[in-house]
């Protein structure tokens, strides 16, 4: 039989997710039928007009949006339709396990109760197709006093968070902003990850890694501008996040073709390949995969360190880490 093209291998092989805001698998569909449902007043008189909006500047003119989009999650069945969606998205992109971030102050803020937050997105995870955990963002546009209010009241669901991480605005928010709450989250046992060198520099990536102590850098595209950071990066193997049409769609990079993401392979890096905000950017895990498929010489051989890659940096034990390793070796011992 002929060796299937690239872009049948990597829809079909088995993968892990590591970098998917729930907030941002929220499809303008949902939004809509949420608004009705909870009596929300929306700015877009249309699911059409809300898509056409999705046309981004940067970071920050996403993060307006992105948040005023979750202004429509209320109840905790809203929570469970929400990730229950994604879930069933990224089983069909042959997602075997996903580590799932959610901003709960983004909810708190308006009113809802953690609780509400934290029990409908862990109830989908539950019922899921596939193994999917959570891990619970500060906003790091936010005091760290405020984080510290948010990981108190996350002390009763410890059992359902697997890890913390830092989002939202990277610029002038460096990840020592926080080092007091995740040295806390450390001691908790928790795993610890924050985004970095996304649009923020490299040194944003040493602070991540030298006084937050994280185990993933999420993006860290912008490592490439520092050899030494690369060669520490490539020596300690640690896994960096990387969501591909994001960083086009808040135009990191110019277009699909000037991503650094083969770069980073060829460097010896773990990267690995991630959707982000999927109803924002333009689609869920295999889409990432085939854009980069279309703009760059990706080989079997990347697609098989890829896949590799998001199971050795994912956080599950490790009989589950063997076995999706097997699974991915033994699909491309099939090709
Ligand atoms: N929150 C949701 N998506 C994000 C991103 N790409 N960077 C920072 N914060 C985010
Ligand atoms: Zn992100």
């Amino acid at each position: 039989m002929p060796t299937p093209a690239i872009r049948t291998i990597v829809q079909q092989m088995p993968k892990a997710e590591l970098h998917i805001h729930i907030e941002g698998s929220l499809e303008p569909e949902l939004i809509f039928e949420l608004a009705q449902r909870n009596g929300v007043a929306l700015a877009y008189p249309s699911v059409e007009a809300l898509r056409a909006a999705y046309a981004f500047s940067d970071l920050q003119s996403f993060l307006d949006i992105y948040y005023a989009g979750a202004s429509v999650l209320l109840q905790e069945q809203d929570f469970y339709d929400m990730t229950a969606a994604y879930l069933a998205r990224a089983h069909a992109d042959q997602v075997r396990h996903a580590e799932i971030f959610f901003d709960p102050q983004t909810h708190t803020a308006r009113g809802v109760p953690f609780e509400t937050v934290i029990n409908g997105i862990w109830r989908a995870c539950q019922d899921a197709p596939i193994s999917a955990t959570l891990i619970m963002c500060f906003l790091r546009h936010l005091s760290e006093d405020e984080a510290i209010v948010t990981l108190d009241q996350a002390m009763p669901h410890l059992d359902k968070i697997i890890g913390v991480g830092l989002d939202s605005s990277e610029r002038g928010h460096p990840p020592e902003k926080f080092a007091r709450v995740f040295e806390r989250c450390r001691t908790l046992g928790l795993h610890l990850v924050a985004h970095a060198g996304e649009e923020g520099p490299p040194a944003y990536i040493e602070t991540a890694l030298d006084v937050l102590n994280v185990e993933r850098i999420d993006h860290g595209v912008r490592c490439l501008e520092d050899p030494a950071l690369v060669a520490r990066l490539a020596r300690e193997q640690i896994a960096l996040t990387v969501c591909p049409l994001s960083n086009v769609k808040l135009r990191v990079f110019d277009d699909m073709s000037a991503h650094n993401l083969i770069t980073l392979l060829d460097a010896g890096l773990a990267a690995t390949v991630n959707s982000d905000d999927p109803a924002y950017f333009g689609g869920y895990m295999n889409a990432n995969f085939l854009a980069v498929c279309d703009a760059l010489p990706l080989t079997a051989a990347h697609a098989r360190q890829l896949a590799r890659n998001s199971f050795t940096a994912a956080f599950i034990d490790p009989q589950a880490r063997q076995r999706h390793l097997d699974e991915v070796d033994h699909y491309f011992s099939t090709l």
